[in-house]
């Protein structure tokens, strides 16, 4: 299961905040008494509670079951025939949104655009027919890698439409990143940019896509949007600029009738192979919980202006920046570029000017703001707050602290949210009317999520011993497998212990049964609230022809949680040099892309290694964050590598 041995925690904290009354009394839960009672429900009477809440949303067919679960295997709401476009937009637009804001876009370079329910349906209809038009049908893979701007959501919102599965792609991603996921999901067509803005500068996104097609000979269109007018190649026959193909397009186009269990999309995710896994969300299960935690969690009201700073590459981006967020007919603000850009008060620019109401982001981004000083946010109005949300890594108190008192002027709730690619939604949360809230906890689990901290061998734990969170129960948004490869499937998360969903996060409860998150348990790194394993990024050293050998550890990191340290041995024949440093860093960037970027690399003679072979990355780990190594060393083959590795010096 993990060789991490016994988890230990030692953070206390006593601060508590109880929900603020007024908020409490407009809450869609207003007590904890009332979350109980409902989650005691939704545990004892799954079938019962969930049927309730599906009936909210519109089916074509009503299905005929609630859940059908042969470990692991789940099916929700089988036999039902709906569609998430549908409810996203018709449904809302017949709930009399239609004149409403959907969409409330900011650009990097300043441009706003706003798009009513009625805009957004015509859109996503006009493109739907356009893909069809290029042959796309129901089932085909329709990869999506763009900038954060309006099209991004109607492109998935087009496939959703049509039944076609997006496979979206973060625009931070490299050529080589993109042919991997392209052709693992044997996808044909590529929705892209000419570029996107990012602190000022065009990344150049159709470049990407035209040196991934080289590598994808399968790839038979790409559609590419206009955005900055950048110079782009172009491949006659095979590209085609957005704005001529839904120049001439219907905006009817009438909204497929999908299985409850065809596949919505895949989102791939890094694991603790060298390979991406292609998660995959199906439809009917995915859409009743993902609008049901938006409207819970977040307590959305009909006025509320959301704003999820998350990029929709990422699974925060798809449930709750899109899917989520719509079924509940609220405006959802997008912004394109960075957060510092032209300067540290931008999001709080936008906040004021939007009138935003809840924010969603991540502890990376708080952190990062926290250095930059209290004036800056201290010097906007931020009063149209009334709930603030974080996601992707444990909040650390102080953080928490400083969110709260300088963004949420100590009146707004705070949901720390925990949930991960695989569960599709928000599993772990507190309801933000009714949780007292202590720095630092995402307080209980969502209704449906049957949590625990457990053993190696399933046994639960008392409060305050550390253990591994995992969810005894399935639940509607739950992944329904790796695409292309199940018994990755089953090992991955149902292997440690039969029937149970393996999160690979340690967790403790407290005394009152507050879940607190300590980070994965496996070889996967949480950076700046994105994740990367450490395998990915070796293999992807090692494919650079002056390596012999690479291992990556995860180290602790001010402003992003954790940062990769790289220990490379290099071939023979190989010198090493401030240059080949500077080159394998830029070969990691070219392989996966930025974010998997080491934050210092050891050029070596040997890696520690057991007798048995294997690398001891525990002690790199070690020597990485403290810069020396006091830990066990007997199983340790060469005692030379360590004082060797301390002696080289770190760039
Ligand atoms: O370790 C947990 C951490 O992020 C991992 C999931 O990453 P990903 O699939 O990229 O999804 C991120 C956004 C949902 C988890 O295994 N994580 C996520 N949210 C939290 C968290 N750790 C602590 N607290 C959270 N609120």
């Amino acid at each position: 299961m993990s060789d991490k041995g016994t988890i230990q925690s030692s953070m206390v904290e006593t601060r508590k905040f109880p929900p603020p009354p007024e908020f409490s009394r407009a809450a869609h839960i207003s007590s904890i008494a009332d979350y109980e009672k409902l989650h005691k429900r939704s545990i004892d009477d799954p079938e019962g509670f969930w049927r309730e809440v599906a009936e909210g949303c519109h089916w074509f067919t009503p299905f005929d079951k609630v859940v059908e679960w042969e470990a692991p295997f789940a099916k929700w709401f089988v036999g039902g025939k709906t569609n998430m476009s549908y409810n996203c937009l018709d449904l809302q637009i017949e709930r009399g949104r239609g004149d409403h804001t959907a969409v409330l876009f900011e650009g990097e370079p300043g441009d706003v655009r706003k798009l009513t329910y009625n805009n957004l349906r015509d859109e996503v209809c006009r493109f739907a027919n356009a893909l069809k038009k290029l042959g796309v049908k129901k089932g085909d893979v329709v990869t999506i890698y763009m900038p954060m701007v309006p099209e991004l959501m109607i492109a998935m919102l087009a496939c959703a439409r049509i039944g076609a599965p997006h496979s979206i792609i973060f625009g931070g991603f490299s050529a080589s990143a993109i042919a991997d996921r392209v052709h693992d999901s044997n996808s044909q067509i590529i929705i892209t940019a000419d570029g996107g803005w990012r602190r000022g500068s065009v990344v150049p996104l159709k470049q990407n896509v035209d040196d991934a097609v080289a590598k994808c000979p399968t790839v038979q269109n790409v559609v590419v949007l206009k955005r900055c007018e950048n110079d782009v190649s172009w491949n006659d026959g095979r590209d085609h600029w957005w704005g001529d193909l839904v120049a001439d397009e219907s905006d009817v186009c009438d909204p497929e009738h999908c299985d409850s269990e065809d596949l919505l999309f895949i989102l791939y995710t890094s694991g603790t192979t060298g390979k991406p896994k292609g998660i995959m969300h199906t439809t009917g299960g995915y859409m009743v919980y993902t609008g049901y935690t938006a409207k819970m969690v977040f307590d959305l009201k009909p006025d509320d202006i959301y704003w999820c700073t998350a990029d929709i590459g990422w699974v925060t981006g798809h449930s709750y920046i899109t899917y989520g967020p719509l079924q509940n007919g609220v405006t959802v603000m997008m912004y394109e570029g960075a957060p510092n850009h032209p300067d540290w008060g931008r999001f709080w620019d936008m906040v004021a000017r939007h009138k935003a109401t809840i924010f969603y982001t991540a502890p990376t981004a708080i952190r990062a703001f926290m250095r930059q000083g209290d004036d800056i946010p201290d010097g906007h109005d931020l009063t149209s707050l009334r709930l603030l949300g974080s996601v992707g890594e444990p909040i650390n108190p102080e953080a928490w602290m400083w969110y709260q008192k300088h963004i949420g002027g100590e009146k707004c709730p705070i949901v720390d949210t925990w949930w991960q690619t695989e569960t599709g939604g928000i599993m772990i949360t507190p309801l933000p009317g009714a949780m007292t809230l202590l720095p630092g906890t995402a307080t209980c689990p969502f209704f449906g999520i049957d949590a625990a901290v457990v053993d190696e061998q399933g046994v639960e734990q008392p409060a305050n011993s550390g253990g591994f969170l995992v969810v005894r129960k399935p639940w509607p948004s739950m992944l329904r497998g790796i695409y292309g490869d199940m018994e990755r499937y089953q090992e991955q998360y149902w292997s440690q212990l039969d029937g149970i969903y393996f999160t690979s996060d340690a967790c403790r409860r407290d005394d009152d049964g507050n879940f607190w998150l300590m980070g994965r348990v496996d070889d996967v790194i949480n950076i700046s609230g994105h994740r990367i394993g450490t395998a990915e990024v070796e293999s992807a050293l090692v494919s650079h022809a002056a390596v012999a050998e690479a291992a990556v550890v995860g180290i602790p990191h001010d402003i992003k949680g954790q940062a990769l340290a790289a220990f490379v041995a290099l071939k023979a024949d190989r010198s090493a040099s401030d240059e080949i440093k500077r080159e394998l860093l830029a070969h990691v960037v070219k392989e996966i892309g930025a974010i998997a970027r080491p934050e210092t690399i050891r050029l070596t003679d040997a890696l520690p290694k057991t007798r048995s072979g294997k690398i001891m990355r525990r002690l790199l780990k070690e020597l990485a964050s403290t810069g020396e190594v006091k830990g066990d060393t007997t199983t340790l083959e060469d005692f030379n590598v360590i004082a060797n590795l301390r002696e080289s010096d770190e760039g």
